[in-house]
C-alpha cells in the first residue's frame, strides 16, 4: 500500500477528508462526467476506477460494465464507498503497484488522481502492465496553471510552497513519447470556480483532502499576519461582483495500449 512517506501523507489527508469530500467535489463531478463519452460501449469489460475516492464514479461505471473494481490508497475512502455505494469490488492499492496481473484489465478510468503521482514514467509503466493489449487508460488530471491565483498571492508573502507542483502538458506528452505510447485524444480546459472569499477556497481544498503540499518547508497553518497579506494580494483577482475566482486547468486524455 502507500510506499513512501509522501504517499502515506497523501493517504492520510484523503482519509481525513472522507466525510467532507462529496459536498466539496464540484470540480471532480464536472471533470469525471466529461470523460464518460470517451468510454467504450461494450459491457463485458473488466474496469478499474483508479483512485475511486468516495465511489461516485465507481457506482456509475458499475451500471455500464460487467466488472468494475474501485482502487484507492485511502482505506477510509474505500470504507465510505463500501457503505454508501452499490459497488461490488473494492481493493486497497497504490497506482504504482497495482494488485492485478499483467494484461488483465480492459479499461482504467481515473478522475483527478494522477496529479498526486510524481513519477509519471513509473505510473504509466504500471498502468500499461495491467492493461490488455488494446486496453484504454482514460483520465483527467490538473496542469500547472491550476490555482494560479492562490500561488501568485502566496508568492507575494513568502517563498514556501503552498500549492502542489502540477505537471505541464509537455511533461505528460514527453513521458508518453519516451515510452512509445500515444495519447489517442486529449483536451485541456480551464474551469474557473467561484468562491465567497479565500477562506472558502481553503476550506474546500481541505474538505477534498487536497491540502497536503509535498515539499512545503513550514508545516501547519501560516501565521495570521501571512494569511492576511496573502488574502490582501488575492484582491487583485476579485471580480467586480465580489466573487473570488480560482482556476483549475483540467487535462483529459486517453491512451490505448498498443496491440503488440
Ligand atoms: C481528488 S480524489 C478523486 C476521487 C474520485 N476519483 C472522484 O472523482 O471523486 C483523489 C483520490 O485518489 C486517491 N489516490 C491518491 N494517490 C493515489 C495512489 N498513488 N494510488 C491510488 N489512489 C490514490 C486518493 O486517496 C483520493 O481518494
Amino acid at each position: 500500500m502507500p510506499n513512501t512517506l509522501n504517499q502515506i501523507k497523501i493517504a492520510k489527508s484523503f482519509d481525513l477528508a472522507t466525510n467532507s469530500y462529496d459536498v466539496s467535489a464540484r470540480l471532480q463531478r464536472y471533470s469525471g462526467k466529461h470523460l464518460m463519452p470517451w468510454l467504450p460501449q461494450e459491457r463485458q469489460l473488466t474496469v478499474i476506477d483508479l483512485g475511486c475516492g468516495t465511489g461516485f464514479f465507481t457506482e456509475l461505471l458499475s451500471g455500464n460494465f460487467e466488472r468494475v473494481i474501485g482502487v484507492d490508497i485511502s482505506n477510509k475512502m474505500l470504507n465510505y464507498t463500501r457503505s454508501h455505494r452499490k459497488v461490488d469490488h473494492l481493493v486497497a492499492g497504490d497506482a504504482y503497484h497495482l494488485p492485478f496481473q499483467d494484461n488483465s484489465i480492459d479499461l482504467i478510468y481515473s478522475n483527478l488522481v494522477i496529479q498526486w503521482c510524481d513519477n509519471l514514467a513509473h505510473l504509466f509503466e504500471e498502468l500499461m502492465r495491467v492493461l490488455k493489449p488494446g486496453g484504454r487508460f482514460v483520465f483527467t488530471t490538473l496542469l500547472d496553471q491550476t490555482l494560479s491565483e492562490l500561488k501568485s498571492s502566496w508568492a507575494q508573502v513568502d517563498d514556501d510552497k503552498h500549492v502542489i507542483d502540477f505537471k505541464k502538458d509537455i511533461d505528460i506528452l514527453s513521458t508518453l513519447d519516451s515510452q512509445g505510447w500515444e495519447l489517442t485524444c486529449h483536451h485541456v480546459q480551464d474551469v474557473i470556480l467561484e468562491y465567497e472569499n479565500v477562506l472558502h477556497l481553503a476550506r474546500e481544498l481541505k474538505g477534498l483532502g487536497a491540502n497536503h503540499v509535498p515539499k512545503k518547508q513550514h508545516r501547519g497553518l501560516a501565521g495570521k499576519d501571512k494569511w492576511q497579506r496573502m488574502t490582501q494580494a488575492y484582491q487583485d483577482f476579485v471580480e467586480p461582483s465580489g466573487v473570488y475566482p480560482a482556476t483549475y486547468r483540467v487535462f483529459s486524455g486517453q491512451i490505448v495500449k498498443p496491440l503488440k
